[in-house]
């Protein structure tokens, strides 16, 4: 059965399925990435204000527009509201920053990255106290910054707005002033968020999966600071099995698995030959018991990889969305 390669947002934009991640580049290997993912045909980026990179994504899509308004017509860019700037009165100014940085009239969508919030300090997005805990801010007013966020469609300068990093519960409280465009979580094999993916289907909220290939960099700077194994996800049996039975890789399976679920894509690659890889998904199926042997690996909240574990005493925030 074909699957879908965008999802319409209310206003008739489409939001491609498979998007380009960006976090973890250093600008020049960046530029070079996203010129790699143009010629390869993503159109959509994800990016955010914490990455520090929306200036080197800009400027190469900049570049590939030109001249050329429909070019930028045809691009989804989408980026984040940091920790620092949950504060309704901080949302505008963080905003611009991040549109001034990609020099762009407008982005696609925005998000509020994360529901527990930094001290706002400005020129550190990651202010920590001494002894390497974070500047927690524990006040955070999650409807009244939504609705902050909200007020920036009314600018024209953004088209939609989301959440990311949220759970079912803040997404619904939100919901009730106005449906978020989209959530972005962590989705992968082993953490496959049914329910979680199950509520938003019923509410219509696109549900966008970041680290779909496992987040290896994360993953292995987790494992060395807490002893914690990560098993690497394009190693395990039901994937490899499924790669070599369609003669695909096993991060193309991987990603199939999830857009099969209904779950759009963002996986971020910086060597060509990956970046095209992780685009060419459609031309294959997995069966109904492949997707259950993959539905299979499900670890649950075990299979999270990024908890937010580096951010030390984030959990103890009032909004940390996760479960121990
Ligand atoms: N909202 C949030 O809080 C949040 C959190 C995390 C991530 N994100 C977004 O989601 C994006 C993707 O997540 P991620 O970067 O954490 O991890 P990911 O996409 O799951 O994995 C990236 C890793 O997989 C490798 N890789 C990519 N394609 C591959 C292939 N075909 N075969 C083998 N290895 C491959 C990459 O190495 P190479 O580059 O060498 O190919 C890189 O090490 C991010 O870049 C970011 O935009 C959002």
């Amino acid at each position: 059965m074909p699957i879908k390669q965008y999802f319409e947002l209310d206003n008739g934009d489409r939001m491609p399925m498979v998007g380009f991640g960006t976090w973890q580049a250093s600008d020049s290997v960046l530029e070079k990435a996203v010129e790699s993912a143009l010629a390869a045909g993503y159109r959509h980026f994800d990016t955010a204000r914490a990455y520090e990179n929306e200036a080197a994504l800009g400027r190469a899509l900049r570049r590939w527009i030109g001249d050329d308004s429909h070019r930028r017509k045809e691009l989804f860019v989408v980026t984040k509201l940091p920790p620092g700037g949950n504060r309704p009165e901080l949302v505008q100014e963080y905003f611009d920053a991040s549109l001034k940085d990609l020099g762009l009239d407008y982005v696609d969508m925005y998000l509020i990255h994360t529901p527990f919030a930094f001290e706002h300090v400005p020129g550190d997005l990651h202010p920590k106290n001494p002894d390497g805990s974070m500047r927690v801010d524990n006040s955070t007013d999650l409807l009244a910054l939504w609705k902050a966020v909200l007020k920036l469609k009314e600018t024209g300068r953004v088209r939609h707005v989301g959440v990311s990093n949220m759970n079912v519960e803040q997404v619904s409280r939100l919901s009730a002033v106005s449906v978020p465009a989209a959530l972005q979580v962590e989705v992968h094999a082993l953490c496959q968020q049914p329910a979680l993916v199950a509520a938003m289907a019923a509410r219509g909220i696109p549900v966008v999966a970041y680290s779909p290939l496992g987040s290896k960099a994360l993953a292995d700077m987790l494992a060395e600071k807490t002893g914690r194994e990560y098993p690497d996800l394009l190693q395990l049996p039901p994937v490899t099995r499924a790669a070599a039975a369609h003669a695909r890789s096993p991060a193309q399976v991987l990603l199939r698995h999830t857009l099969q679920r209904g779950v759009a894509v963002i996986p971020k690659s910086t060597d060509p030959g990956r970046i095209k890889q992780n685009i060419s998904v459609w031309d294959f199926e997995l069966s109904e018991s492949e997707m259950s042997e993959l539905s299979a690996l499900d670890r649950g909240e075990q299979g999270r990889i990024c908890d937010f574990s580096f951010f030390i005493n984030v959990d103890k925030h009032p909004e940390f969305p996760f479960k121990k």
